[in-house]
């Protein structure tokens, strides 16, 4: 990415909503989940992330123990709604000295600190008007965005736009099961789709336009990945093609595909399927407007957590490969399968051709405190090796792979699962706010100091 010689950044990732709690402190305005979450029956008993890990009142706390863990790089979001109350317009000066301490700190302990727009913290004050149905909460992203450039410059070098805005899009607006909770159609959600990618974009122009100094921008995806059952060449192109190519027409799967965000991003074009799917829910898009949103991008980030085993069937096309009896699966019923890191690093780079950050990785399982005091995760440290064991695969094929951030520093609030699943390698004791490094912690602490990936 740059002539001089880019060191790996080995990093764990957090977000907003989900650690700062002080929900309603500080001057923040309110967002989409702090309404969504309070809620009847939209979260797991009902529970909302008003206190979730207090990192509001813990920030030095957690920055000393990332120190301790010998990390590189933190990605944590920026609560649009603390520093914009309303959106946009008047400034909550105390929200922004909360995220320059934080910076400040971060950088005095040699942690780079890399941003996140967008982890789903929307003012509540913009849904009122639409949220992200509303075609003006592109430039109100873009002013943020600026904002952000602007006061961070020369102290945040890494900018992530959106977070998975397949989330945003699907689960916000299709299914209902996110914040704001609503259920739409087609052609809303290509409406939406499409304010998502020029907020994308303009908030690209805006970081680079109103930093002082060199800033690489990336955004976050997930998606839909697929591996192949075997390495013969029609097995790896049936995974390749399942990945990024879809005949779905429900939202609800073809929402997930590699391609649907991506593709238009860095191609210019909807992809073809979608074209020919969809193409009667589409809205125009002008020539202008594929400029905005095919801004050049610094790296690709993509949080990555399993993927679905493929064959090459009849004609090629892939076939499903049925998972055994028994298969491994994390605590929320995620399947574990590693080999889903190797191959979408390798399909990704492949197509897009940009260095790649793995934005989030991780597991949730039951955690607990044990008699001897500590906690005790061999699942997450076995599948912390099984990952990064096919993320080195993935480099030594020749991907360029600039860094590995665990999902996450610490247990916190899951979105709708609350805080039954512990996704942390630091415990989170919620009714006391109090921290205690898991045996993962340590694990990932040796993995660091030996600088190398498996
Ligand atoms: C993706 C999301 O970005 C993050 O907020 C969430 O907690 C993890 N995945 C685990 O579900």
């Amino acid at each position: 990415m740059d002539d001089e010689k880019r060191k790996f950044v080995w990093g764990a990732a957090t977000a907003a909503y989900q650690v700062e709690g002080a929900a309603f402190e500080g001057g923040k305005g309110l967002t989409i989940w702090d309404v969504f979450a309070h809620e009847k029956g939209r979260i797991y008993m009902d529970q909302n992330g008003d206190t979730a890990c207090d990192s509001y009142h813990h920030v030095d706390e957690d920055v000393a123990l990332m120190a301790e863990l010998g990390i590189t790089g933190y990605r944590f979001s920026i609560d649009w709604a603390r520093v914009l109350p309303e959106g946009t317009g008047r400034v909550n000066e105390e929200g922004l000295a909360w995220y320059s301490h934080l910076v400040d700190a971060l950088l005095e302990k040699g942690i780079e600190p890399f941003v996140t727009l967008y982890h789903w913290e929307l003012p509540y004050a913009l849904q009122m008007k639409g949220g992200w149905l509303n075609p003006g909460i592109a430039d109100a992203f873009a002013g943020y965005a600026a904002l952000i450039a602007e006061r961070f410059s020369g102290r945040v070098k890494h900018y992530f736009t959106i977070n998975e805005p397949q989330c945003v899009s699907v689960l916000g607006y299709v299914t209902g099961e996110h914040a704001p909770g609503l259920r739409m159609g087609r052609r809303e959600f290509f409406q939406i789709h499409k304010n998502i990618l020029l907020a994308h974009g303009l908030a690209v122009r805006a970081l680079r336009e109103h930093s002082r100094g060199p800033v690489k921008v990336g955004f976050a995806p997930c998606g839909a990945f697929y591996y192949p059952s075997s390495e013969r060449p029609e097995d790896i192109e049936a995974a390749r093609r399942a990945t990024f190519h879809t005949d779905s027409t429900e939202l609800k799967e073809a929402g997930w595909n590699v391609a649907l965000f991506t593709d238009p991003i860095y191609f210019g074009r909807y992809p073809e399927e979608t074209l020919r799917l969809f193409g009667d829910a589409l809205p125009g898009i002008s020539r202008d407007e594929w400029e905005i949103i095919t801004e050049k991008l610094d790296f690709h980030g993509q949080n990555l957590y399993n993927g679905v085993e493929v064959r090459a069937g009849k004609d090629g096309r892939p076939e499903r490969v049925r998972r055994y009896d028994g298969f491994p699966r994390t605590a929320n019923g995620w399947p574990v399968t590693p080999e889903a890191m190797r191959w979408a690093i390798r399909f990704l780079s492949e197509r897009y051709r940009l260095p790649i950050y793995i934005t989030e990785n991780g597991m949730s399982a039951h955690d607990e405190v044990s008699l001897d005091g500590r906690v005790h995760d061999p699942n997450r440290i076995d599948f912390m090796d099984r990952y990064l064991g096919e993320l080195n695969k993935a480099v030594r094929d020749g991907a360029d792979v600039a860094g590995y951030f665990v999902w996450s520093l610490m247990d916190n609030f899951e979105w709708t699962l609350g805080y039954s699943e512990r996704f942390g390698i630091i415990y989170v004791d919620f009714p006391t706010g109090r921290r205690i490094p898991k045996d993962s912690f340590y694990h990932y602490q040796r993995i660091i100091r030996g600088g190398e990936t498996q």
